[in-house]
Protein backbone atom coordinates (compact mmCIF):
# COMPACT_ATOMS: atom_id res chain seq x y z
CA UNK A 1 0.00 0.00 0.00
CA UNK A 2 1.30 3.00 -0.66
CA UNK A 3 0.11 6.56 0.40
CA UNK A 4 -0.35 9.74 -2.45
CA UNK A 5 -0.18 12.89 -0.57
CA UNK A 6 -1.97 15.48 -2.98
CA UNK A 7 -1.00 19.53 -3.03
CA UNK A 8 -2.98 22.31 -4.19
CA UNK A 9 -1.36 25.75 -4.48
CA UNK A 10 -3.90 28.79 -3.80
CA UNK A 11 -2.22 32.30 -4.08
CA UNK A 12 -3.08 34.67 -1.02
CA UNK A 13 -3.20 38.24 -1.80
CA UNK A 14 -3.49 40.50 1.39
CA UNK A 15 -5.19 42.91 0.01
CA UNK A 16 -7.89 43.51 -2.85
CA UNK A 17 -5.67 46.28 -4.26
CA UNK A 18 -3.08 43.75 -5.09
CA UNK A 19 -5.45 41.96 -7.93
CA UNK A 20 -5.01 43.16 -11.15
CA UNK A 21 -7.73 46.22 -11.63
CA UNK A 22 -10.26 44.25 -13.95
CA UNK A 23 -9.70 41.98 -11.03
CA UNK A 24 -11.02 44.53 -8.16
CA UNK A 25 -13.78 45.83 -10.37
CA UNK A 26 -15.00 41.81 -10.47
CA UNK A 27 -15.21 41.63 -6.46
CA UNK A 28 -17.19 44.92 -5.99
CA UNK A 29 -19.72 43.20 -8.74
CA UNK A 30 -19.71 40.01 -7.05
CA UNK A 31 -20.62 42.03 -3.86
CA UNK A 32 -23.04 43.96 -6.14
CA UNK A 33 -24.69 40.92 -6.75
CA UNK A 34 -25.69 39.66 -3.60
CA UNK A 35 -28.38 41.87 -3.93
CA UNK A 36 -29.77 39.93 -7.25
CA UNK A 37 -30.15 36.87 -5.00
CA UNK A 38 -33.35 35.69 -3.91
CA UNK A 39 -33.09 33.96 -1.08
CA UNK A 40 -36.06 33.70 1.55
CA UNK A 41 -35.12 30.37 2.92
CA UNK A 42 -31.60 30.28 3.83
CA UNK A 43 -31.19 34.24 4.18
CA UNK A 44 -27.57 33.46 2.92
CA UNK A 45 -26.94 36.06 -0.08
CA UNK A 46 -24.46 34.79 -2.68
CA UNK A 47 -22.66 37.15 -5.46
CA UNK A 48 -20.68 35.72 -8.34
CA UNK A 49 -19.60 37.60 -11.04
CA UNK A 50 -17.57 36.39 -14.16
CA UNK A 51 -14.71 38.04 -16.41
CA UNK A 52 -14.40 37.25 -19.71
CA UNK A 53 -11.81 37.04 -21.73
CA UNK A 54 -12.69 40.36 -23.33
CA UNK A 55 -13.23 42.42 -20.26
CA UNK A 56 -16.82 41.66 -20.04
CA UNK A 57 -18.62 41.21 -16.56
CA UNK A 58 -21.57 38.87 -15.97
CA UNK A 59 -23.04 38.59 -12.25
CA UNK A 60 -25.62 36.37 -10.43
CA UNK A 61 -26.80 35.91 -6.98
CA UNK A 62 -28.53 32.36 -5.48
CA UNK A 63 -31.69 31.59 -6.60
CA UNK A 64 -33.90 29.46 -4.07
CA UNK A 65 -37.32 27.60 -4.15
CA UNK A 66 -40.06 26.65 -2.07
CA UNK A 67 -38.99 22.89 -3.18
CA UNK A 68 -35.37 23.56 -1.77
CA UNK A 69 -33.06 21.81 -4.26
CA UNK A 70 -35.08 23.27 -6.88
CA UNK A 71 -32.61 25.89 -5.98
CA UNK A 72 -29.14 27.19 -7.75
CA UNK A 73 -26.34 28.68 -6.61
CA UNK A 74 -24.91 32.13 -7.17
CA UNK A 75 -22.12 30.31 -8.83
CA UNK A 76 -23.87 27.75 -11.23
CA UNK A 77 -26.28 30.65 -11.76
CA UNK A 78 -23.76 33.01 -13.75
CA UNK A 79 -22.30 30.20 -15.24
CA UNK A 80 -24.43 28.23 -17.14
CA UNK A 81 -25.88 31.95 -18.23
CA UNK A 82 -22.66 32.40 -19.43
CA UNK A 83 -22.33 28.97 -21.45
CA UNK A 84 -25.86 29.22 -22.59
CA UNK A 85 -25.29 32.68 -23.95
CA UNK A 86 -21.82 33.05 -24.67
CA UNK A 87 -20.54 29.49 -25.53
CA UNK A 88 -17.51 30.62 -27.77
CA UNK A 89 -16.15 33.14 -25.29
CA UNK A 90 -13.21 32.43 -22.71
CA UNK A 91 -13.88 32.63 -19.26
CA UNK A 92 -10.95 34.72 -17.58
CA UNK A 93 -12.13 34.76 -13.44
CA UNK A 94 -15.04 34.02 -11.21
CA UNK A 95 -15.38 35.81 -7.60
CA UNK A 96 -17.73 34.78 -5.16
CA UNK A 97 -19.05 36.84 -2.03
CA UNK A 98 -21.53 36.19 0.47
CA UNK A 99 -23.60 38.70 2.31
CA UNK A 100 -25.63 36.89 4.97
CA UNK A 101 -28.91 38.35 5.86
CA UNK A 102 -29.60 39.66 9.43
CA UNK A 103 -31.30 37.11 11.67
CA UNK A 104 -30.15 34.04 9.92
CA UNK A 105 -32.61 31.50 8.09
CA UNK A 106 -35.80 32.51 7.32
CA UNK A 107 -35.53 35.86 8.66
CA UNK A 108 -36.90 37.16 5.06
CA UNK A 109 -39.84 35.30 4.99
CA UNK A 110 -40.36 32.59 2.60
CA UNK A 111 -42.21 34.75 -0.64
CA UNK A 112 -40.54 37.49 0.77
CA UNK A 113 -37.58 37.56 -1.71
CA UNK A 114 -35.78 40.86 -0.38
CA UNK A 115 -32.11 40.46 0.51
CA UNK A 116 -31.63 40.79 4.49
CA UNK A 117 -30.38 44.39 5.55
CA UNK A 118 -26.85 43.24 6.67
CA UNK A 119 -24.43 45.07 5.06
CA UNK A 120 -21.72 43.02 6.33
CA UNK A 121 -19.57 40.19 3.38
CA UNK A 122 -18.32 37.49 4.33
CA UNK A 123 -16.10 34.91 2.73
CA UNK A 124 -17.57 31.65 0.85
CA UNK A 125 -16.03 29.18 -0.95
CA UNK A 126 -17.89 27.46 -4.03
CA UNK A 127 -20.07 24.33 -3.01
CA UNK A 128 -18.96 20.81 -4.23
CA UNK A 129 -21.66 21.38 -7.17
CA UNK A 130 -20.05 24.41 -7.88
CA UNK A 131 -16.73 22.96 -8.50
CA UNK A 132 -18.19 20.04 -10.36
CA UNK A 133 -20.07 22.94 -12.46
CA UNK A 134 -17.53 25.28 -12.97
CA UNK A 135 -14.99 22.17 -14.14
CA UNK A 136 -17.21 21.51 -16.80
CA UNK A 137 -16.28 25.42 -18.51
CA UNK A 138 -12.57 25.06 -17.70
CA UNK A 139 -12.50 21.66 -19.47
CA UNK A 140 -14.64 23.12 -22.27
CA UNK A 141 -12.48 25.61 -22.77
CA UNK A 142 -9.45 23.98 -22.11
CA UNK A 143 -8.27 27.19 -20.71
CA UNK A 144 -7.74 27.54 -16.39
CA UNK A 145 -10.51 29.71 -14.71
CA UNK A 146 -9.09 31.23 -12.15
CA UNK A 147 -11.45 31.89 -8.96
CA UNK A 148 -11.20 34.95 -6.55
CA UNK A 149 -12.76 34.51 -3.10
CA UNK A 150 -13.04 37.04 -0.45
CA UNK A 151 -11.23 36.40 2.98
CA UNK A 152 -12.70 38.27 6.49
CA UNK A 153 -9.53 40.33 6.56
CA UNK A 154 -10.00 41.58 3.24
CA UNK A 155 -7.80 39.88 1.27
CA UNK A 156 -8.72 37.43 -1.55
CA UNK A 157 -7.76 33.88 -1.60
CA UNK A 158 -6.84 33.01 -5.81
CA UNK A 159 -6.48 28.98 -6.94
CA UNK A 160 -5.40 29.99 -10.51
CA UNK A 161 -7.84 26.81 -11.91
CA UNK A 162 -10.78 25.00 -10.89
CA UNK A 163 -8.91 21.83 -10.64
CA UNK A 164 -6.87 22.73 -8.32
CA UNK A 165 -10.24 22.70 -5.64
CA UNK A 166 -11.01 18.97 -7.40
CA UNK A 167 -7.88 17.27 -7.44
CA UNK A 168 -9.57 13.85 -7.83
CA UNK A 169 -11.74 15.03 -10.73
CA UNK A 170 -14.24 13.12 -13.08
CA UNK A 171 -14.88 15.21 -16.16
CA UNK A 172 -15.33 14.78 -19.40
CA UNK A 173 -12.22 12.42 -20.28
CA UNK A 174 -13.32 9.82 -18.10
CA UNK A 175 -16.55 9.35 -20.20
CA UNK A 176 -14.38 8.49 -22.92
CA UNK A 177 -13.63 4.49 -22.99
N1 LIG B 1 -24.87 28.96 -2.09
C1 LIG B 1 -24.34 29.52 -3.20
O1 LIG B 1 -25.00 30.31 -3.90
N2 LIG B 1 -23.07 29.21 -3.50
C2 LIG B 1 -22.27 28.36 -2.78
O2 LIG B 1 -21.17 28.05 -3.20
C3 LIG B 1 -22.72 27.88 -1.48
C4 LIG B 1 -24.19 28.03 -1.22
C5 LIG B 1 -26.27 29.27 -1.76
C6 LIG B 1 -27.22 28.11 -1.90
C7 LIG B 1 -28.34 28.52 -0.97
O3 LIG B 1 -29.21 29.38 -1.69
C8 LIG B 1 -27.65 29.33 0.11
O4 LIG B 1 -26.36 29.68 -0.41
C9 LIG B 1 -27.46 28.58 1.41
O5 LIG B 1 -26.83 27.37 1.21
Amino acid sequence: MNKVQLNICLTSYPTESELPEAEQELMEAARRATRKSYAPYSNFHVGAAVLLEDGTVFTAGNQENAAFPSGSCAEQSVIYWVGANYPDKLIKSIAVVARPGLGGPGRDGPGLGGPGQQEEYKPVSPCGACRQSLLEYEHRQRQPIRLLMMQPDGGVIVSESISNLLPVKFDADDLRG
